[in-house]
This record gives C-alpha cells, sequence and structure tokens, in this order.
C-alpha cells in the first residue's frame, strides 16, 4: 500500500484548473520529486495534500485513509508535514521556541513540556541550528529560516514529509548540505516528497520524479527516464 496516493486529483480556481485529475502515489520510504514550469500546480498540489485547500474533485489517502478535505492540523497529527515555498516562521519567536511549538502540537497525543524541549534541542542540532537557539526568526539568514521549518516539522514526528523548494535561493555550499539533510531524513524512515527547480539537487536524489505541467501530470519516472522524456524536454526548452 502506498504510504500516499491521490485519484483524479482536481482544483479549479475559477476558471482555471490548476490541477487537473491527478493520479500519483508515494511509496514508503522513497523520496519523489515533483517539478515543473512555474505556475504548473506543484504548490496547489501539496496544498491539497496538506489540506490548505480542498480539492475540487478526486480522492487523497494518507495510510490508506481518506483525508481529502480534512483540516490541516488533523491531517498534521495522522503524521503528514511540510514546509512552505515562502517560509512561514513565527517571525519574532526565537529558533527555539519555533521548534517546540511544533513539538508540543503536531503529535496525535499529547507530550509533556520537558520531552517536547528535549526533542526540539536534538531537532536543533540536526539541522545545525543550535548556535542560533535564542535567535528571533525572522533575524535568520534564508538558509537559516529553512533549515527552522524543517526543524518544525520534523517536530511533529511525521511519518511523510512535503518539501516546497526546500533549495530555492540556496548556494551550491547550501544545496548541498540540504541534499544530505533530506538523504539523513529519509534514514530515519521519514518518506520524502519534494518540488524543486534544482536539478541537480532532484536528478541525484529522488527515486522517482512526477513532472506536471499546466496542471496535468505529463510524464513520472526514474531521473533518468524523466531526463530523457521528450515531453518534459520540450516544457523546459519551451518556456
Ligand atoms: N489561491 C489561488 N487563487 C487563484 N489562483 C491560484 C491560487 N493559487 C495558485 N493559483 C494559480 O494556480 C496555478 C498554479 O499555481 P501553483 O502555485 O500551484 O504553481 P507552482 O507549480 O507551485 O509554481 P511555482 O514553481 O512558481 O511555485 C497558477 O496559475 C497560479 O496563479
Ligand atoms: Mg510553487
Amino acid at each position: 500500500m502506498p504510504i500516499l496516493e491521490g485519484e483524479g486529483v482536481t482544483k479549479y480556481f475559477g476558471g482555471l484548473a490548476a490541477v487537473s485529475r491527478v493520479d500519483f502515489h508515494v511509496e514508503q520510504g522513497e523520496i519523489v520529486g515533483l517539478i515543473g514550469p512555474n505556475g504548473a500546480g506543484k504548490t496547489t498540489l501539496f496544498n491539497l495534500i496538506s489540506g490548505a485547500l480542498t480539492p475540487s474533485a478526486g480522492v487523497i489517502r494518507f495510510q490508506g485513509r481518506e483525508i481529502t478535505g480534512l483540516k490541516p492540523h488533523r491531517i498534521c497529527k495522522m503524521g503528514l508535514a511540510r514546509t512552505f515555498q515562502s517560509v512561514k516562521v513565527f517571525p519574532n519567536m526565537p529558533v527555539f521556541e519555533n521548534v517546540l511549538l511544533g513539538a508540543l502540537f503536531g503529535k496525535p497525543d499529547g507530550v509533556s513540556v520537558a520531552h517536547a524541549a528535549e526533542e526540539a534541542t536534538a531537532l536543533l542540532e540536526f539541522v545545525g541550528l543550535s548556535a542560533v537557539r535564542s535567535t528571533p526568526a525572522k533575524d535568520l539568514t534564508l538558509v537559516n529560516q529553512k533549515r527552522l521549518e524543517l526543524a518544525r516539522a520534523l517536530a511533529t514526528r511525521p511519518q511523510l514529509l512535503l518539501l516546497d523548494e526546500l533549495m530555492a535561493g540556496l548556494n551550491p555550499t547550501e544545496v548541498g548540505q540540504a541534499m544530505e539533510l533530506v538523504a539523513r531524513i529519509r534514514d530515519q524512515g521519514i518518506t520524502i516528497f519534494m518540488i524543486e527547480h534544482v536539478m541537480k539537487a532532484i536528478m541525484s536524489i529522488c527515486d522517482r520524479i512526477i513532472v506536471l505541467h499546466h496542471g496535468v501530470k505529463i510524464a513520472e519516472g526514474t531521473p533518468q527516464e524523466v531526463a530523457t522524456s521528450k515531453t518534459v524536454i520540450e516544457v523546459y526548452l519551451g518556456e
């Protein structure tokens, strides 16, 4: 059974089909990439999966249970976490407290503050933010804000993590570090579904890639298959 699957997933904004009859599946333990030109519907698909938007049609299942149209906090508590394309941290709150909130409220059952604090500390270490734990989130560099968002998502102990352009705006060294982090997260048993424009990263890290164009899935396969697909090449060269 796939950890995540969608059938006929569709979202209209007025007359625009931002996501149109998309079928997809993500298997336990995979790293799956979601690529496509600007406006292809990638973030909209993530919003439909995470509950930020309700599909116009179609069904989404997580661990075999239908989650279509559930509220984001319920989906999060089931074990599906995400990061955002435009980072959404609590700007005036220190780094540590941002992660602590995720550790306290993202889980199915209550957790003690002491335990959540321990987890938050460990996660800051994991993403490399221990030195800035008391800094207000808004004062972090972009790469550190992205690491913070990642730590906060991980604090909810997800089974599946959706990453929306984790590497956008990072320099090559930072991209390399982010790729390493993603690989380590997967090694901990967390399945990853990631939107990325940084081709070098997506091609080397993903087991499988799904390509969207104008809301439609136009290709799917191994990085090798997708990179050599005529349709995919045309779409990217044409825009
Ligand atoms: N809330 C909304 N209301 C109306 N239209 C929207 C809304 N969100 C997205 N759209 C439109 O839906 C289409 C898909 O947008 P989406 O953000 O999903 O694309 P994307 O693939 O994530 O692009 P990018 O690579 O630029 O992030 C675009 O035409 C966008 O303008
Ligand atoms: Mg997007």
